[in-house]
């Protein structure tokens, strides 16, 4: 029996994408899924889907056990089940890591286990691994921006004339939005992405139950038309930021940073003002790089599975077995046809 297997949990918006990208990359790898109800019908090639998802964890052929249930209930449960048998966890739940990622991993390091979540935050946007890799050493002075793209996506919607009502009904059928759609507007998702930045970018644990929010509920299309008779737009904005220098020496005085979560009227040439529909944008503004920004589709299930995909692939890198090399001929270039400009 192959032990490289590939175990997936849930296969809604997200969970479906990740399967249908990893059985057209790794079909032999993919060993099992597991949801809710096996027979919904989905745009899924499988055929035996599984009702029992800790019986999938269980299977001694997965080694990647890859969470896109959600919450922090079962899921909890499965990632602490995947981990204390030593086994490569993926997920996407940023709300489970925004409240127990710290343990989690610390958890993770003595069973020999890796968690991983580039796709917590951004979707398709690597700013997790940017901030763990090649921005690990720097001395980061800000970070966050537009991290929802369900609100973003509403309070666009609302300033080309849609009602709240209609445009959150549209981000949900789009798949943006989170199973209890208040978990957006309320601001807790961008709560959870801000704390996973924020530690990441300040080498603290980082939870978001500390982080102060305010949700976009409130907003009337008045205050959106408002803004944007003077040139602003309104945002969702969760942003954290240093007010205080880290002392000399690591002692155990904690390091002060401003955070939360709050709609702001933005100048339209900002770059927290770009982000359209479901874009995110995080920018990192640190002594060494200057100001960094990452941007791209932040919701939604393709650019989510990229984010994941990304981090199977390297999970089963990380251990050395065996991931097929590409197939086919070799690549071919034609002439680039530049576009108009
Ligand atoms: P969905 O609600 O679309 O999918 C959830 C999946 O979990 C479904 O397939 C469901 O099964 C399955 N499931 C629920 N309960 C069980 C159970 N008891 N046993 C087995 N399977 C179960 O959610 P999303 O795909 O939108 O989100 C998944 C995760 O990804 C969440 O953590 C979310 O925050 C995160 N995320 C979502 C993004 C998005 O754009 N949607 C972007 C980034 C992260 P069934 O299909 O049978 O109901
Ligand atoms: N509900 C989330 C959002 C999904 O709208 O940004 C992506 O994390």
């Amino acid at each position: 029996t192959r032990v490289d297997g590939i175990g997936l949990l849930g296969c809604g918006t997200v969970g479906a994408s990740v399967a249908r990208r990893l059985l057209a990359l790794h079909p032999q790898l993919v060993r099992a899924i597991a949801v809710r109800d096996p027979h919904k019908p989905r745009a899924v090639e499988w055929a035996d889907f599984e009702s029992d998802p800790f019986e999938v964890v269980d299977d001694p052929a997965v080694r990647v056990v890859v969470e896109c249930i959600g919450g922090v209930g079962l899921a909890r449960e499965l990632v602490l089940r995947a981990i204390a048998r030593g086994k490569d966890v993926v997920t996407a739940n940023k709300d489970l890591i925004a409240t127990e990622g710290p343990w989690l991993a610390a958890f993770a390091a003595r069973t020999g286990a890796s968690l991983r979540y580039e796709a917590a935050v951004g979707g398709a946007i690597p700013i997790v691994r940017a901030m763990a890799g090649s921005l690990a050493n720097e001395d980061v002075l800000e970070i966050g921006g537009v991290v929802n793209g369900t609100t973003n996506f509403i309070l666009d919607a609302m300033s080309d004339g849609a009602g709240y009502d209609e445009a959150l009904a549209e981000a949900q059928r789009l798949g943006y939005a989170e199973t209890d759609p208040r978990a957006d507007v309320d601001g807790h998702d961008a709560a959870h992405k801000l704390a996973i930045l924020a530690g990441l970018a300040f080498h603290r644990p980082s939870v978001s139950g500390r982080i102060a929010r305010r949700g976009i509920g409130a907003l009337t299309a008045e205050d959106v038309r408002a803004g944007a008779e003077r040139g602003w737009r309104l945002k969702l904005l969760a942003v954290a930021r240093r007010v205080e220098e880290p002392p000399a020496a690591e002692g155990d005085r904690a390091l002060v940073v401003e955070a939360g979560v709050t709609p702001a009227y933005v100048p339209a040439d900002h770059p927290f003002a770009r982000p359209r529909g479901a874009e995110n944008v995080v920018r990192v503004v640190g002594a060494g790089c200057g100001e960094l920004l990452f941007a791209g589709t932040g919701a939604g299930g393709d650019p989510t599975a990229s984010a994941v995909v990304a981090d199977v692939v390297a999970a089963l890198e990380s251990r050395e077995r065996h991931v097929p090399a590409h197939a086919g001929p070799d690549l071919q270039t034609v002439p680039l046809r530049l576009p108009a400009f």
